[in-house]
């Protein structure tokens, strides 16, 4: 187990420099599991760092995929395929923190023929998993639960094409239903309310799948056809765009800040964060765009400049929703402020975001209105340093070591391992970046 430990982050003048960010944890999750069921060897570099996508690996290989991280490049990760069958696993598919593993997995462990169990940390273990439950029952699989929460206990069957409209808009539980529809008898049809991230369905391209996407209101639709085998990729990952928002807002944070981000990913899905920081002022250029693998990537050179603020709500709510946490953490030192709404999901995340965000601000000093679903947080406001949580969570540690580079005096973040979930080298890099 992670001991707990915490980090001081003093006052920031200036950030800059080049920073290339670890593999991105979406892309990374899907490349593990779709490598594990295809046929043929993968290699994928760049793969995330963060302990989530570890959890991932580990799960594969409990299912008898298997991998092994190439000597020296600890981020090349070479899987071997099964093919469409997993092996029975012995002891039940651990986590860890991460809820894209189990609802993203528990969409290819409905589809074999035998029983898994599959746990998480505490955060985990309070998190909704009815959303996949219904679906992947409707499908076949039987599944059991502490009343919708984890441990599941899935067993696996040959399972029916699915016809779903889903009521909540997640990525992950889109990408759980179109992998076991990659299992299923028939067509399945999956409609997503608010466009999500497509890193799903780009992945299963990549790995050979057929289906088929088109808009339908702001969302869309995705049909896929069971019965087709993938097989395995050379492929790099493209670096965190979440993990790169915590940059982005250090350099919105001071008019005189200059960063490089090379190689980073720029799936149009993911990348609302860059026009919103744009609209607030942010100057943000991109250099060699290019499509790999069907994902847009892109080097990004940023001129830090006073952000003006704004609103989040509806469609970008959901697109913005991992990075709505460092967004609101500055959103006291932008002019007008910044207003986040119709963002419910961030309760149930690895914590209550919207809590958590509203009580760090507060020890800081700032006025803050925290509401059912979203925040209200005034611009043109002074923070002091204080001592804060992370309530194990790795976007919240992360999110006020940003707050902090322009609070007066030093802050203190409890529980700052957090940020090994998605991002180890994170408290290192922002020092290195830091000018003080
Ligand atoms: C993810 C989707 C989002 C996001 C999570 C990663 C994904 O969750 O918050 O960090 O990779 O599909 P939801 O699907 O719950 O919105």
């Amino acid at each position: 187990m992670e001991v707990a430990s915490q980090v001081i982050v003093r006052p920031a003048r200036n950030v800059r420099g080049s920073v290339q960010l670890p593999g991105d944890k979406s892309v990374s999750h899907r490349y593990a599991m779709l490598a594990g069921i295809a046929e043929g060897p993968s290699r994928l570099e760049n793969y995330s760092t963060g302990a989530d996508c570890a959890s991932t690996l580990g799960c594969m290989r409990a299912l008898g995929v298997n991998w092994q991280r190439k000597d020296g490049e600890a981020n090349v990760v070479e899987v071997q395929g099964s093919g469409m069958s997993l092996s029975a696993p012995a002891t039940a598919l651990d986590c860890g923190n991460s809820g894209s593993t189990m609802r993203m997995l528990s969409g290819i462990v409905a589809a074999q023929p035998f029983t898994s169990e599959m746990i998480g940390d505490e955060s985990l273990s309070r998190r909704p998993m009815e959303r996949v439950i219904k679906p992947l029952s409707a499908m076949g699989a039987q599944i059991s639960s502490q009343h919708g929460k984890p441990p599941l206990r899935i067993t696996g069957t040959h399972l029916k094409a699915i016809d779903y409209e889903m009521p909540v808009a997640s990525a992950q539980v889109k990408s759980c239903l179109l992998f076991a529809g990659l299992f299923a008898e028939g067509e399945s049809r999956i409609q997503e309310p608010l466009r999500t991230r497509d890193h799903g369905e780009v992945a299963l391209r990549t790995f050979g799948a057929k289906l088929e996407r088109r808009s339908v209101g702001q969302g869309s639709e995705v049909r896929i056809r069971g019965g087709q085998r993938l097989r395995g990729v050379e492929a790099r990952v493209p670096g965190d765009l979440s993990s790169a928002a915590f940059f982005l807002c250090a350099a919105a944070l001071f008019p005189g800040s200059q960063l490089v981000i090379p190689h980073l990913l720029m799936n149009p899905t993911r990348a609302r964060l860059l026009d919103i920081l744009m609209q607030m002022g942010l100057k943000i250029s991109v250099t060699q765009l290019d499509e790999v693998h069907g994902e847009m990537v892109g080097s990004l050179q940023v001129e830090g400049a006073k952000l003006k603020g704004g609103t989040i709500a509806g469609a970008d709510s959901a697109a913005l929703i991992d990075e709505i946490p460092v967004l609101a953490a500055i959103a006291p030192y932008t002019e007008q402020g910044i207003e986040v709404r119709d963002a419910k999901e961030l309760r149930v995340k690895e914590s209550d975001r919207i809590a958590a965000v509203a009580k760090n601000l507060g020890l800081m000093g700032a006025e803050v209105e925290e509401r059912a679903d979203g925040l209200r947080i005034p611009g043109a406001q002074h923070l002091h340093g204080a001592e804060l949580d992370s309530y194990g969570d790795h976007r919240i540690a992360m999110a006020f070591a940003i707050a902090a580079l322009r609070a007066k005096g030093e802050t203190l973040i409890k529980g700052s391992e957090s940020a090994a979930i998605s991002y180890p080298a994170f408290f290192s890099i922002l020092e290195e970046m830091t000018e003080r």
